[in-house]
This record gives structure tokens, C-alpha cells and sequence, in this order.
């Protein structure tokens, strides 16, 4: 079955699953704008493949309050995007037998990286995926 997304946005897509995900997608004839905080890979990606498959935007989701504002810019340049890939994520180690070795701090950024930052990314792009006439996405 071919992939039916025309314009996919992959927060995430600098390295590892994303990355190989955003090249997939492109493969199938799609646009890509591929989003993560390593510049130099971003660049690198769009480098290969070309600016006529691929963009990219820097950011980091863990600036919650910057999300509305991230997605205002992206939805406006690209009022053709039909697809929305939540992607990004880290995976930390805790030790909660031995808890003196437990940075809180840390498992914060977990959570904010892998769920608060999805949650407040789902509730900035929903009015635009809704608001869509064609059959869009938020994956
Ligand atoms: N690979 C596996 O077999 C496997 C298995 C189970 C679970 N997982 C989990 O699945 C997720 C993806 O795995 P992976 O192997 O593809 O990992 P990866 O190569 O480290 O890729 C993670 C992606 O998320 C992005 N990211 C992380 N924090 C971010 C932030 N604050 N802002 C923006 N982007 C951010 C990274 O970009 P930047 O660093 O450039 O920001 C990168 O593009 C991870 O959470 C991993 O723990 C992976």
C-alpha cells in the first residue's frame, strides 16, 4: 500500500528510527520536514536528499512554551502539511533500589521529552489537523 501523506513533518528525525523513517518517506515520494536539536544533522539530511523532498527546522521540544509558536511557523509556511510524526523521545536509566543514584532532575527531561512535549505538541497541531479538508494525520 502506498504511503498516502504528501507532506510529512518528523519531530525526532536526526538519528536512529526517525531519521530512517523521514528517508522511508521520502523514498515513497513524500516531502519531509525533519525537526531535532542537532543542526549539523538536519543540514546533513536536506544535504542528501535534496531541497526539493526535504526541509528542516531546529528545535527542542523540551522549550514547551515555545511549541505554539513552533507550530503557528510551520503550519503557515507549509499550509499543505497532512501528516504530523511525534517522534522524538530519550531513554534514561534509574536505579530506583539504590536511590541516592537517582537524579530527579533527569527523570524530568524524561517526561518532558517523551510525554509533556507530545501532549502540548497533540494540542497545538489538533486545530490544524482538524481544520483540514483532505484526510490528515497526527502519528
Ligand atoms: N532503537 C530502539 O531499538 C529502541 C527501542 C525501544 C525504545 N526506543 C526509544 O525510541 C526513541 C527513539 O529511538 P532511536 O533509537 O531512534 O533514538 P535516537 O537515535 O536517539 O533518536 C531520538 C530522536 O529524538 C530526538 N530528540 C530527543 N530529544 C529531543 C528534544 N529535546 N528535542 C527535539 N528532538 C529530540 C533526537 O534529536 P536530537 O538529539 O538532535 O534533538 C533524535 O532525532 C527513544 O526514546 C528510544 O529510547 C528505541
Amino acid at each position: 500500500m502506498p504511503f498516502q501523506y504528501k507532506k510529512v513533518l518528523v519531530i525526532g528525525a536526526t538519528s536512529g528510527i526517525g531519521k530512517a523513517l523521514a528517508s522511508r518517506i521520502i523514498q515513497e515520494g513524500s516531502f519531509v520536514i525533519v525537526v531535532g536539536r542537532r543542526k549539523e544533522n538536519l543540514e546533513a539530511f536536506v544535504h542528501e536528499h535534496g531541497n526539493d523532498k526535504a526541509s528542516a527546522v531546529p528545535f527542542d521540544v523540551t522549550e514547551l512554551d515555545k511549541i505554539p509558536n513552533f507550530v503557528t511557523n510551520i503550519t503557515k509556511t507549509h499550509p499543505d502539511l497532512d501528516c504530523v510524526m511525534l517522534n522524538s523521545g530519550i531513554q534514561r536509566s534509574f536505579d530506583f533500589s539504590k536511590p541516592e543514584t537517582v537524579d530527579m532532575s533527569v527523570v524530568h527531561t524524561e517526561f518532558t521529552t517523551n510525554y509533556f512535549s507530545n501532549l502540548t505538541m497533540t494540542n497545538a497541531f489538533l486545530p490544524f489537523i482538524k481544520s483540514k479538508k483532505e484526510e490528515s494525520a497526527l502519528i
